[in-house]
Formats: C-alpha cells, structure tokens, sequence
C-alpha cells in the first residue's frame, strides 16, 4: 500500500497564552512528498507547532489547510483520518501490549477494521502480516512478542515508525525521532524515515536537534527562533544564512546545536 503525499500549508498561524506569544505569525507551505526538518533551540516553539498541526492545542490566530482543506479546527481523529500522523517527543507506545501487537492496532484500523484488542484473530489474518511486514522493515520482528514497555529506547522509536507505515498517513511529523537513540541505530533510522518519503510517497516533517544527520536527509529546512520562522530553505542555503548563523547556530556550533 502506498499513501500519497498530502501538502501541507501553515498560514499566519499564532499561539498566545496567557500573554506570552508562544508561535508568532508562522508560515510554511511544505510540497506534496517532501521531506522537511524543523530545527531551533530549545523552547523555540517547534513541538507546539506540531501539537498546533496536529490538533493538540489550538491556535489563536492563522489557518492549517491539509491538501487546500481548512483542518484548523478539527478533532485530533478528524485529522488522523485527514492522513496526519504523528510521534511524540517522548516515546508513545502502548508499554503493555507487546511488540506486534502495537503495530497490529495501527494496521486494523488501516485496513479498515477496528481498534479493538479483542477483534485479533490468532492466525496470520491481513493485519498481522501487514503488522509483521512492518517490523521486519524497521528490524524489529525478532521482537515481536517483547512487550512494548521492555524494549530499549531506539526500538521504541523504531516501533513508533513502523506504527506509521502501518497506517495511511499522507503526511507524517516526527518530534525528535533519533533523541536518545544509540548512535549505531540512527543509520537505520534514516532509513526507515527515507523509506516513508520514497517507498510510501509521505510528505515528512521533522523536529531534530542532531543537525548534521538532518542535513543530509531532508529537501528543505524550517529554522524556529522564539515561535517565528527565520529560514525556511534548502540545507545548503539554510547553513549559508547571516540571520541564522547569528540567531540561533552562532560561532563554534558542533553537529547537535542547541540540543
Ligand atoms: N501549554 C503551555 N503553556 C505555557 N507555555 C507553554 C505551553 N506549551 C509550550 N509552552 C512554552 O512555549 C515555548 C515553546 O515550547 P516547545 O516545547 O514548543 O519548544 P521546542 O522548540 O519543542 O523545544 P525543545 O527543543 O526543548 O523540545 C516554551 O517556552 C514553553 O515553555
Ligand atoms: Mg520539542
């Protein structure tokens, strides 16, 4: 199966809470099937601009449109239904299900049926080969039975991708997928994160402070400086620019600034 990219366009959008400008005046217009990184320093606004996209806390001003479709006021499902997908900052698992079992979930309702734990069927149904199938592409399928909460923090954000390819999601944002993950994982996670771009033709957006393995990874750039977009361009043009240079990387930045 494989989703079409959705496009994704932020408009003015603006977060005030209680008299402090959390996002100010936000716009980007990511490109259908592209791949794009947010960086900035910490507490610049990035993980409230996913929580504003995907419908966790609502904006005070400024539109969301998914593929020209106004989905600023709509519920989280509504969007998940829309193709919008998402990982947490901190890992979001189901601890107590096992491995597969967290997969198959995403996958039922992919292919149409419920949600519900009770539904699984103990042979290998079309959702356990698709939820099998997906494992086997992060590498977690030897862990199949571990239940969830065992597992090491880069298999649960490998978990949380293969969650994703098992659903229908057009557009996918990633908070931080590498954070704490062992430096011998991140290969394979690119990977598996390219693989959502060109095997399942998702549009990626991604907040990750490991700079110079997102470089190499995405189109273009967007850099957040206190809720504002200062940048917003290809990694080479991004890396040249005098505002962020002085904003945000400043002189005698190492690979994870501001991490
Ligand atoms: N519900 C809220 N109420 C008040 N302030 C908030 C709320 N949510 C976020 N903030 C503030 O908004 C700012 C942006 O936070 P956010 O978590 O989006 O930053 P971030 O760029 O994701 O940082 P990090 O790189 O550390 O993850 C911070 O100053 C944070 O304290
Ligand atoms: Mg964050």
């Amino acid at each position: 199966m494989s989703a079409r990219g959705s496009r994704l366009q932020v408009e003015s959008l603006g977060l005030q809470i209680g008299g402090a400008t959390i996002l100010a005046d936000v716009d980007l217009d990511i490109a259908a099937g592209s791949l794009v990184g947010v960086i900035g320093p910490n507490g610049a606004g990035k993980t409230t601009l996913f929580n504003a996209i995907s419908g966790l806390v609502k904006p005070t001003a400024g539109r969301v449109l998914l593929d020209d479709r106004d989905i600023t006021t709509a519920s989280v499902p509504a969007r998940a239904r829309a193709g919008l997908g998402r990982t947490f900052q901190t890992s979001s698992v189901f601890p107590r299900l096992s491995v597969l079992e967290n997969v198959r979930l995403a996958a039922q309702v992919s292919l149409g049926g419920s949600a519900s734990l009770l539904r699984f069927p103990r042979g290998t149904d079309a959702a356990t080969r698709l939820a099998l199938e997906k494992l086997a592409v992060v590498g977690l399928d030897h862990k199949r039975d571990f239940a969830a909460g065992d597992i090491g923090h880069g298999d649960k954000r490998k978990l949380e991708i293969a969650v994703l390819l098992a659903t229908e999601a057009s557009i996918v944002l990633l908070d931080e997928p590498m954070a704490g993950v062992a430096s011998g994982d991140v290969p394979g996670l690119v990977e598996n994160i390219r693989d959502m771009q060109r095997e399942k033709g998702c549009t990626v957006l991604m907040v990750e402070h490991h700079i110079d393995v997102l470089m190499g990874l995405v189109d273009k750039v967007a850099v957040m400086y206190f809720g504002s977009i200062i940048a917003y361009d290809t990694p080479h043009n991004v890396m040249n620019d005098a505002l962020v240079q002085s904003a945000y990387l400043g002189t005698g930045s190492t690979g994870t600034a501001a991490a």
